[in-house]
């Protein structure tokens, strides 16, 4: 069972699980989040493990300031606006990535721009402290309300995860704001712990509200990463020129003329290969072939969340949702 420790005396236990890659249950102003380093893959991987999330969907990162922020992501003249007037506080900003920042990308399941906040309190100090970003959903199984209290977390996820870190009841209860600026409009993702009338304030315009044509709406999101290449899955042979992505110790059939080959995991590790998949995918894109051939892969524990986000990389690109 985790174990649970008031935020005056978790900060250096929460440290050391993080710096070796585990996750942390932290409060923050609006839930509990489901914490790991935004750097460390294997950390992200646990996130979705410990929560049972059939999909990988984009976590927010969560920074410690503004300077960090901008570390991460290119900042437009309103969002920074947006930023100073909210953080730290319940505002989500989606912004391109910045080349290079280091963010795993299972954080932002392989999509160009990422979703930034800095919350309030014990979390705050404790991505101070890190010196890196936190990633983190919220603290409940995939399917279940969001927990607004230690107790409630313990009671969820207490088995799967080491350290829940008790700041006592939430004070927003609810998940942040989500918002993006889209050229001159600012459209509003997810409305959460600031008012839409709040930030319209501030911003000087009004909040475009439903998603964009075709993108945006969380359940849609997978489809943003398609590869150039198709996919084929369950691959039990290598026809020559397709690339390969493998799984595990034994190869399909004629690999040996593969145009390229990335493993997900040597040992068939499905945790390994979570934090593997959405980086070796392009990389076999990159390689020219125009199929991607894929080992078939187990549906158990992280399996699940792998090969549903291959058949979205597979499905006819007519038809990916
Ligand atoms: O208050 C909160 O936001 C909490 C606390 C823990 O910070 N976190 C939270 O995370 O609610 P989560 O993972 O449950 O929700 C993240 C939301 C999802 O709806 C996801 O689709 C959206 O953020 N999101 C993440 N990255 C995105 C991106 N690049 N573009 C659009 N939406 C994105
Ligand atoms: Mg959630």
């Amino acid at each position: 069972m985790a174990e649970i420790l008031a935020v005056g005396e978790a900060m250096e236990r929460a440290l050391a699980l993080l710096e070796g890659g585990d996750v942390v249950a932290i409060p923050t102003e609006t839930v509990y989040g489901l914490a790991a380093d935004a750097t460390n893959g294997i950390g992200v991987a646990r996130i979705f493990e410990a929560k049972g999330r059939p999909r990988f969907n984009p976590l927010i990162a969560h920074v410690a300031d503004i300077a960090m922020a901008e570390r991460i992501a290119v900042f437009d003249p309103l969002s920074k606006r947006l930023a100073e007037a909210f953080w730290p506080g319940p505002l989500t900003l989606v912004l391109p990535q910045r080349s290079g920042n280091g963010i795993h990308p299972l954080v932002t399941a392989g999509l160009e721009t990422i979703a930034l906040r800095m919350p309030r309190g014990f979390g705050g100090e404790l991505i101070a402290r890190l010196g890196r970003p936190l990633a983190a959903p919220s603290a409940n199984s995939s399917g279940r309300i969001s927990a607004t209290t230690a107790e409630a977390v313990a009671a969820d996820l207490g088995a799967k995860i080491r350290l829940v870190v008790d700041g006592g009841a939430t004070p927003v209860g609810l998940e942040s704001t989500i918002v993006k600026v889209e050229g001159e409009d600012l459209r509003l993702l997810r409305p959460g712990g600031v008012a839409a009338e709040d930030i319209e304030a501030v911003a000087g315009v009004k909040l475009l509200r439903g998603a964009a044509a075709g993108i945006e709406a969380p359940g849609m999101l997978a489809s943003h990463y398609a590869p150039g290449a198709a996919v084929r899955l369950n691959a039990g042979q290598v026809a020559g020129g397709e690339a390969l992505l493998a799984f595990g110790g034994r190869r399909a059939e004629g690999w040996q003329g593969a145009a390229a080959l990335r493993n997900l995991s040597e040992s068939g590790d499905l945790r390994e290969a979570a934090t593997n998949l959405f980086a070796h995918l392009q990389a076999l894109d990159q390689s020219g072939a125009t199929t991607i051939a894929v080992e078939p892969i187990p549906f158990d524990g992280l399996g699940e969340a792998i090969n549903d986000r291959l058949f979205r990389a597979a499905a006819p690109r007519d038809k990916a949702d």
